[in-house]
């Protein structure tokens, strides 16, 4: 898949996700298959204003590249600005939110409120490409509520604006996350727009990435909460794509990605905030495994590097006699 002028590896994207595509699990997820990723999405007013706090999202490295950067805001003129500010710090890629559903988000005009008249779309979409000297892409839903079905008008106005490429998450704001992403809203864009499109939305499996392509037509499929507990499934869908084995981490694997993300968000944010991060993404990666809820119950002791070992060797020796019962 090809966005503007940057040739992806592969047709696979990781989402992005607040609190969660951070540089570390960037670099993870890239290196794991995923031939595009996006920091989670910047507040334009933060990039403009200087806040540090928000520039430390945009911090990047060469491994993880092409890198997009995704910026949300209201208005056109501060949009450009941060286009510019994320093109200067590295940014391969800049991407518009129109998809966030939340309050927070909408209340201001930003997000999934831009879907409620194309005329914003226009005008942020433009101001934003005028500046843009790298590939642009705009991720949006439906619309903002079933009795307003966008998407396809959008689209149209997106390519018509200059979008090198559009992701689609085809639930209406009103939605949030419930109910089932309407994939035929990605078909009908496809058929009406030159530029790639990026479907995305209840991808779970490996399969349901071909599914998705097969059944829009859709250039390429982003993947996001499924990714949060399987950071293989871009491997895997590349190997079932292939017609090869598809290859379920062994527990080597899975423990060695643990320490890895481990020592990539101590190297970016102290061993003690590591250690901390890690008791969320521990319960992720050690979602569906044996014993997962013994493990759980011990994960609040994890304060440092030894603490965080100790607990796992001991978890990944039981899950071991127990691999070794299961075949036996
Ligand atoms: C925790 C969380 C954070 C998210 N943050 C963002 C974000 O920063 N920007 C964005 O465009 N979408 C965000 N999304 C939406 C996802 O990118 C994606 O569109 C959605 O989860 C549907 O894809 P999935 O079914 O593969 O998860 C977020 C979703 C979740 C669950």
């Amino acid at each position: 898949m090809k966005i503007g002028s940057i040739k992806l590896d592969n047709w696979l994207a990781m989402a992005p996700l607040a609190g969660v595509t951070n540089l570390p699990f960037r670099l993870l997820v890239r290196r794991l298959g995923a031939g595009l990723v996006a920091t989670e999405m910047v507040s334009a007013m933060g990039l403009v204003h200087d806040q540090r706090k928000t520039h430390a999202y945009i911090k990047s490295h060469l491994d993880e590249k092409p890198l997009s950067v995704q910026i949300f805001g209201a208005r056109p003129d501060v949009m450009a600005k941060a286009a510019q500010i994320v093109i200067d710090a590295g940014a391969d890629i800049v991407d518009i939110n129109m998809g966030c559903p939340v309050k927070k988000v909408t209340r201001t005009g930003a997000g999934a409120a831009l879907l409620q008249d194309l005329k914003q779309i226009e005008q942020m979409v433009s101001a934003v490409r005028v500046v843009c000297s790298v590939p642009l892409t705009v991720k949006i839903r439906s619309g903002w509520s079933r009795e307003n079905p966008v998407a396809c008008e959008a689209a149209r106005v997106i390519e018509n604006c200059g979008s090198d490429a559009l992701t689609i998450h085809p639930r209406y704001r009103t939605e949030f996350f419930s109910g089932c992403a309407d994939w035929g809203v990605i078909r009908r864009i496809k058929e009406q727009v030159n530029i790639p499109v990026i479907g995305n939305g209840d991808v779970v499996s490996p399969s349901d990435a071909l599914k998705m392509r097969e059944e829009t037509g859709c250039d390429g499929v982003m993947i996001g909460r499924a990714a949060m507990a399987n950071p293989w499934i871009f491997r895997q869908i590349l190997q079932m794509e292939k017609g090869e084995t598809v290859q379920i981490p062994d527990l080597t694997e899975r423990r060695g990605l643990i320490m890895e993300h481990y020592d990539l968000l101590s190297e970016s944010m102290g061993e003690h905030k590591a250690a901390l991060n890690m008791r969320g993404l521990l319960l992720r990666y050690t979602k569906g495994l044996a014993y997962s809820s013994r493990f759980r119950g011990r994960i609040t002791s994890i304060k440092d590097l030894k603490s965080l070992a100790s607990t796992m060797d001991e978890y990944f020796s039981v899950l071991g006699s127990h691999y070794q019962e299961t075949k036996d």
